[in-house]
């Protein structure tokens, strides 16, 4: 038989297929996709510690779980340890950050003095990982908590951040969004050396229902990137309420699609770019609580920070997971914020600093999950 003749019988059957293919949703079938990659990575990360018996082994992983998975008195307990860290008497120097109180300050002021270095570049997803990594330790060495961090997957609602479990404004949630203030002005703000203009979305005002309610939680820094600036630059002692926005609009780029893209990086400079460019998933993230978040310096003065940046770093050993001898050992970008200003590549030796947080770490003593300081997997 002909070519020709054989395609010609083939058309239909090729249309039909193709006809059922776009019947399935690609959002549904992206959510799909990083599940099945989510239990690959498992397997894998499983499979290279099972003969462990000491330091790092199966029976003592921490399990990072999605917010909504915990049960409600395991949310409360996490809630109850962020109170503890956020009434505890910090170790920062008053000359060097005026306006730091207590041990939460202590995490806030040590993301503001590396944010020149620790974003859109080579250490942003070792300095974030183990920054979270120390968050979690402090919840659970100083304030008791049982648990392991949880993580915010805004994939689940894409379609509107304001459906997320974590923001019911339940006693079991990070609060609220914030009361809807009408007639703002947009804001802008300096992110990474680009001045960017945000509409006001769905709240505006002080977190209007749970547990980081004004009576509740007060945070102390900023503003810095956006104007006017908090007393002595952003640094000093400014008492508020947490406010949010939850912003729809911006999870047009954290849909289960941009994920699957994401994951399907050959590379670490790819998966570096795509992630922190602008409308990347991590800005994104960001973008759709508003207000404090979008902050830079001081964003993580809203608790939803280390469950947005968890998520963040679930991807990566998942992204990792699938080929664990390459991708344990590769780094991609420089050593300065957006590389400004323009600075070496950095290495597998580049050291970051933790302020009064913890002693500099190389950035090869964090790129494992289940090494060094580090023992959890992602469910
Ligand atoms: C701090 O502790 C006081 C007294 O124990 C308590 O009433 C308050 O709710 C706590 N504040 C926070 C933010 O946890
Ligand atoms: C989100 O919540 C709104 C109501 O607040 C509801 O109408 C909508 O169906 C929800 N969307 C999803 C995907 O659950
Ligand atoms: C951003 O805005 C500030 C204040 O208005 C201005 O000084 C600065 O030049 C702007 N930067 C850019 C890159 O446009
Ligand atoms: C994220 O995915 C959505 C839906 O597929 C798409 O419209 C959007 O452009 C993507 N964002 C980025 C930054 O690629
Ligand atoms: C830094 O890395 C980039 C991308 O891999 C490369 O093109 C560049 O030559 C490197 N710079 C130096 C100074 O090694």
């Amino acid at each position: 038989m002909k070519l020709i003749t054989l395609l010609v019988l083939c058309l239909p059957l090729l249309g039909l297929a193709s006809d059922q293919h776009a019947s399935v949703d690609p959002e549904v079938q992206a959510a799909k996709d990083v599940l099945q990659l989510q239990k690959q990575y498992q397997d894998n990360l499983r499979a290279s510690i099972r003969r462990r018996r000491t330091v790092c082994n199966p029976k003592n992983l921490l399990h990072r779980r999605e917010w909504g998975s915990l049960s409600e008195p395991e949310r409360e307990d996490y809630v109850n340890a962020v109170h503890c860290l956020a009434n505890k008497t910090g170790q920062t120097s008053q000359t060097d950050i005026p306006g730091a109180r207590t041990r939460y300050d202590d995490f806030v002021g040590c993301h503001l003095q590396q944010s020149p270095f620790v974003h859109a570049d080579g250490l942003f997803l070792s300095y974030h990982r183990h920054f979270v990594r120390l968050y979690e330790n402090a919840l659970r060495t100083e304030c008791g908590y049982q648990g392991a961090q949880s993580y915010w997957d805004w994939g689940l609602t894409y379609e509107d951040p304001r459906n997320a479990t974590v923001f019911d404004g339940s006693p079991w949630s990070l609060g609220s969004n914030g009361l809807y203030v009408p007639d703002r002005d947009p804001v802008t703000i300096n992110v990474f050396g680009q001045n960017l203009t945000f509409q006001p979305a769905t709240g505006g005002g002080c977190v209007a229902s749970g547990p980081f309610t004004p009576d509740k939680y007060v945070i102390h820094l900023g503003p810095i990137a956006g104007s006017p600036q908090g007393p002595q630059g952003g640094l000093g002692y400014n008492p508020r309420c947490l406010t949010r926005d939850l912003d729809p609009a911006f999870s047009r780029d954290t849909h289960p699609t941009n994920v699957s893209w994401e994951l399907a990086c050959a590379d670490v400079a790819c998966f570096n770019q795509l992630l922190d460019a602008p409308g990347g998933i991590h800005t994104s993230g960001h973008f759709q609580v508003g207000t404090i978040t979008l902050d830079v310096l001081v964003s993580p003065s809203d608790p939803i920070f280390w469950l947005h940046h968890a998520q963040i770093d679930r991807l990566y050993p998942i992204w990792q997971g699938q080929d664990l001898r390459t991708r344990l050992n590769q780094v991609y970008g420089t050593v300065t914020t957006a590389n400004i200003p323009p600075s070496e590549n950095a290495t597998l030796d580049t050291t970051i600093s933790f302020g009064v947080l913890d002693s500099p770490k190389a950035i090869r003593d964090v790129l494992s999950t289940v090494d060094g300081d580090n023992c959890y997997i992602y469910e």
